[in-house]
């Protein structure tokens, strides 16, 4: 065996497993790094969430009675790497899901609840604070 190759190979066998753990770790959990609100108010957010109704149907941590199991908790959802398995979690993404599901996914169970965007912006802030 050449001098390069088995250089080449010694230094395959460092890089390889340390590249597999850093790069799978992450991805096998289907975690992302947490999204971050670049608008909209979280504590506004928040009564906005009561006013909508969203803890009918969601468990959101931190609001009073939002204990709702006909979607999916949404603790931790700005962790996430996709809303509702359709959009990639993004900013923009969950103002447009939570203005309208309907759209993005005909026939799903969330409805349309007629948010504005200032509201879904607000919203989308204090979700992000689920992390
Ligand atoms: C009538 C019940 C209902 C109401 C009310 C409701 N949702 Fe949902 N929501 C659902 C269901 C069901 C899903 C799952 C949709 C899917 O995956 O197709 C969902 C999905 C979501 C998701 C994606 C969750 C994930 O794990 O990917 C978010 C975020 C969300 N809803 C936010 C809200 C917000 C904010 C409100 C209030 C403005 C709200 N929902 C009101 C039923 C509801």
């Amino acid at each position: 065996m050449s001098r390069r190759v088995s250089a080449a190979l010694a230094l395959a066998a460092v890089v390889l497993p340390a590249a597999t753990v850093v790069g799978c770790a992450a991805p096998e959990r289907g975690e992302a790094p947490p999204q971050q609100a670049h608008q909209g108010s979280p504590d506004r957010g928040k009564e906005m969430i009561v006013k909508y109704g969203c803890g009918t149907c969601h468990e959101i941590p931190g609001v009073d009675g939002a204990d709702g199991l006909v979607g999916p908790p949404l603790s931790q959802i700005a962790r996430r790497s996709y809303i509702a398995g359709e959009l990639a979690n993004s900013e923009d993404n969950m103002h447009r899901w939570i203005r309208d599901p309907q759209a993005v996914e005909p026939g799903t169970a969330m409805p349309d609840l007629g948010v504005t965007a200032q509201d879904a912006a607000d919203i989308t802030a204090y979700l992000y604070t689920l992390r």
